[in-house]
């Protein structure tokens, strides 16, 4: 017999069906029993009285969180019964079998209401029951909407969705990296990609001329509540744009996200303002400025891009760092500054960042896609050419065979989750993330591994001894 998914048995008042789920309350009204049986689609209101024995005994065992199938018929609700808040309110299932699929011990933790209150430590441990909570189960649903909505927007935009490899080498993206240890070659390490950047401006020397990726970007820094140690990015790259091409595209992608998936939430101003980065820090003090003119209002979203970044700070040691992407395009009129190396500290970049009420959801640049450019760059920041060759070899060879002017952008997408749903903090729109001490414990990771691994692996561990 064909299974029914509890959103679908409304529809089929008077037939026979079978359904299957947890048993989501249980209680008993004099003789009868009424559980709440709950699938990935909704709750159902089912009904067993003490006339079907064999059903009725059996329901007598159960508790909450088991897992039944269960046969019977759909009737409408006595009339007092009716619950007009859900879509099966009119009706409950009148049992003829039941069969417990799994038990379950009673749960460490109440999956009822939003869970906020409950200890972290808890929800992360039992992370697969924190999630049969509605609120979570929402959460990454509409995550799989945006999804969904992103990658449609971006085919029918022609572009093309591309993998590029986890294990790889490192990008300066500036965070620390994670490192893999080469089996094959002893003391040789892959580094985990901060983000896809170098490989999809490749994609763009192999011609792709449009590529995007909902990409893992790993980068070894503490968790805070916006930032995760892996998470996700909506990563895009463009052939022969400019920066306008760029931004209207996201511009265009974001509006019509929170238009079809998001209709309660209200955009304070269409098209996104701009601002400078000089008048944002002289204005609200940051480079990611809250610019929401009711603050109260949890539906407003107040985007705003940022513009005219510088291209290089200073470090602590007296040199020359890059603010955000050592691959961007100075802006045109600083072109030849930064071929001369001149006024370093002048020289504004194409970067462009996209700011959602106070938070940078997402960050991009027109490249530099000359190598004489892109070598200057790694000049200004006290690369020798040995250096620069043996880091960015591939990038300078690839810009010496035919590589198109090409830009992107990546969004943030866990942040953009975050405030998109109105929740406090990035854990809560992603499945299994890390505690704040960068720890799965739910997996237990990370942990240790046994000698053999090791050895494969040409690694000794040195354990400190206290001083
Ligand atoms: P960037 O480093 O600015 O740019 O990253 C892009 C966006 O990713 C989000 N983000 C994070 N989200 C969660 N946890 C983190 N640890 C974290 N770090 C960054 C932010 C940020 O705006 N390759 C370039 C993009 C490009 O130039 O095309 C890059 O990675 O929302």
């Amino acid at each position: 017999m064909q299974r029914f998914l509890i959103k679908e048995t409304a529809k089929h008042i008077g037939e026979k069906v079978r359904v299957c789920g947890w048993v989501n309350t249980y209680r008993a009204h004099g003789k009868i029993l009424f559980i709440d049986l709950r699938d990935i689609s909704g709750v159902l209101q089912v009904v067993f009285v003490p006339s079907n024995k064999e059903a009725y005994e059996l329901a007598q065992k159960l508790r909450t969180e088991w897992v039944v199938e269960i046969i019977g018929q759909i009737v409408k609700r006595p009339e007092n019964m009716v619950n007009a808040k859900i879509d099966t309110g009119l009706i409950e299932m009148s049992v003829e079998s039941l069969k417990v699929l799994s038990e379950s011990e009673t749960l460490p933790l109440s999956i009822e209401g939003d869970g906020y209150e409950i200890n972290e430590e808890v929800r992360m441990k039992y992370r697969y029951l924190d999630l049969r909570r509605e609120r979570l189960k929402n959460n990454l649903i509409m995550r799989h909407k945006v999804m969904k909505l992103v990658r449609e927007f971006l085919d029918k935009e022609g572009f093309a969705e591309i993998e590029t490899p986890i294990l790889t080498k490192s990008t300066p993206e500036g965070a620390r990296d994670y490192i893999v240890p080469s089996r094959q070659e002893p003391g040789k390490f892959y580094a985990l990609p901060q983000s896809p950047q170098q490989y999809k401006q490749l994609l763009m020397t192999a011609g792709f001329e449009k590529y995007f990726q909902f990409a893992k970007c790993l980068r070894d820094e503490d968790p805070r509540g916006d930032r995760q140690p892996e998470f996700t990015q909506l990563d895009l790259e463009m052939s022969f744009v400019s920066q306008e091409d760029v931004m209207e595209l996201i511009e265009r992608l974001l509006i019509l996200t929170i238009q079809n998936l998001f209709p309660n939430k209200k955009i304070q101003e269409i098209p996104f303002p701009r601002i400078d980065y000089k008048d944002a820090m002289a204005k609200y003090k940051t480079d990611r400025p809250d610019i929401r003119n009711d603050k109260n209002d949890k539906n407003i979203l107040a985007f705003c891009w940022v513009v005219n970044f510088p291209f290089f700070e200073k470090t602590d040691e007296g040199g020359w760092t890059f603010t955000h992407n050592p691959f961007s395009a100075a802006r045109p009129e600083f072109e030849d500054d930064l071929m001369n190396k001149k006024n370093i500290g002048d020289i504004l970049t194409t970067q462009y960042d996209v700011v959602l009420n106070g938070f940078e959801i997402g960050g991009g640049s027109i490249r530099n896609h000359k190598p004489e450019a892109l070598e200057k760059v790694f000049e200004i920041m006290g690369y020798g050419k040995e250096i620069i060759y043996d880091k960015f070899g591939h990038m300078m060879d690839a810009f010496k065979h035919g590589t198109p002017p090409h830009g992107g952008i990546a969004w943030g997408f866990d942040r953009v989750m975050t405030l998109l749903l109105g929740e406090p903090n990035i854990r809560e729109v992603m499945a299994f993330p890390k505690t704040g001490d960068g720890r799965d414990l739910m997996m237990n990771a990370p942990s240790e591994v046994d000698k053999k691994q090791l050895k494969d692996l040409h690694i000794n561990i040195v354990k400190e001894t206290k001083k």
